[in-house]
């Protein structure tokens, strides 16, 4: 095997055929399904998107009203979980807290009494619960009033309701809905293909989703929206940007929420959240956070022809909703899990054990030197 044959990374390597998404880099295109991200995003909601990742169609009007009737009744969090969710430290890291939560809710219900197991009634477990969770933790930590399920609001509306405890208007409702469509599903990002991996040995569900919480921790993937508005807040001032960028440039330093493995030009995601960063921003009078990006985006692209992604705009959106920078990816995980939820029952329906090989460069033949020959 030549050197040459070794893709790290596995980049530009076709690992299976999917009917969930489809990224087109080199035009900056996504489809969900065979529905554009754009449409989506103006016309859907992401109870409706998380529909039709799992059905493979959009609902009818009665089909999605009882999907949020179901989804309503599974965001209640069982007695022990949420007391196990309450003896965390209150400095533990949220995506820690979430990581540790499906894998406790998996003790709590055996494989064979879960809501629908490792199938799409699953999903809509894991989708409807994870905001509970989050929200559980957050006001624990932060001392805040005993979380409610409210059925009658929509999971975007209960996501801010859990995590800041009171009642979100309709335009940031309608941000979180499209920020949470935008981040359903990327088709074999690392947290996808982390599932899907999980899934092939058969493994369940629950399994899955915890291995891929773990993956979207990483900063070069799903931990970067944080860190975006670390840099934010070291740059303070458009005027300081150019500065700031270069310095950490020369130093080798990736500025996060730029460059993507796919997208040869800007992701269309990052295209829609820039423009709701500004319309929260003018809503909320503060631009601040979109007069500094435009800026970064601005040296960043002179300096390295880098394009932003969905996390460079993603904090600003979040920011301006009142939600606390270390929520940022946490709630990534809370509506990319309908998409790897989406793929692990892909995998499930056309099961390959996912194993690649590695090119070995090490010693081999050596002789075994007994301990006592050893210096
Ligand atoms: C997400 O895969 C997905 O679909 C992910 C995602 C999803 O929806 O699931 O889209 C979500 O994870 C978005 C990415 C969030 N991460 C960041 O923003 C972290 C910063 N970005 C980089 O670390 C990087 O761009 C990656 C990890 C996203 C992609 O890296 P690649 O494809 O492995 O590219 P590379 O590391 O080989 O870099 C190629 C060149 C290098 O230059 P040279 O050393 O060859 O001169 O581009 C440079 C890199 O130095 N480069 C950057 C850069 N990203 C790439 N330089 C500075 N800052 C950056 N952000």
């Amino acid at each position: 095997m030549e050197t040459s044959d070794v893709q790290r990374g596995l980049e530009d390597v076709v690992a299976l055929e999917s009917r969930i998404c489809l990224i087109d880099g080199k035009h900056g295109r996504l489809i969900f399904r065979g529905y554009d991200i754009r449409d989506l995003a103006a016309h859907s909601t992401f109870e409706e998107v998380a529909y039709l990742l799992w059905y493979s169609r959009l609902p009818n009007a009665a089909q999605l009203a009882e999907l949020h009737r179901r989804m309503a009744e599974l965001r209640v969090l069982p007695d022990a979980l949420a007391r196990t969710i309450d003896s965390l430290p209150a400095g533990a890291s949220p995506m820690d807290v979430l990581r540790t939560a499906v894998s406790a809710l998996a003790l709590l219900e055996p494989e064979e009494t879960r809501p629908g197991a490792s199938s799409i009634g699953g999903a809509q477990r894991l989708t409807a619960v994870l905001p509970s969770i989050l929200g559980r933790f957050h006001r624990h930590r932060s001392g805040g009033r005993p979380l409610e399920p409210r059925p009658e609001l929509s999971q975007s509306a209960y996501t801010l309701y859990a995590l800041l405890d009171k009642e979100p208007s309709k335009l940031d409702v309608r941000a979180m809905d499209v920020a949470l469509i935008l981040h359903a599903d990327h088709e074999l990002n690392a947290s996808t293909f982390a599932a899907r991996v999980t899934a092939s040995t058969l493994s369940d569900l629950y399994s899955a989703i915890t291995s891929a919480i773990g993956t979207l921790k990483g900063p070069l993937h799903g931990g970067a929206n944080e860190r975006v508005m670390q840099l934010l807040e070291e740059i303070r001032s458009p005027q300081r940007a150019e500065e700031v960028v270069k310095a950490k440039l020369a130093r080798h330093e990736r500025i996060m929420g730029f460059g993507h493995r796919v997208y040869k030009v800007e992701d269309p995601r990052a295209t829609i959240l820039r423009e709701w960063s500004r319309r929260l921003g003018e809503e909320k009078g503060n631009l601040s956070y979109f007069d500094l990006l435009a800026k970064v985006k601005e040296v960043v692209y002179h300096e390295k022809g880098l394009f932003p992604n969905l996390d460079f705009y993603s904090g600003s959106v979040y920011s301006l909703l009142g939600i606390p920078h270390d929520l940022f990816t946490p709630l990534f995980a809370t509506s990319r899990v309908a998409g790897w939820t989406a793929h692990v029952l892909e995998e499930y329906d056309d099961l390959r054990l996912i194993r690649p090989t590695a090119k070995y460069v090490g010693p081999t033949d050596l002789v075994y030197v007994p301990i006592d020959e050893r210096t």
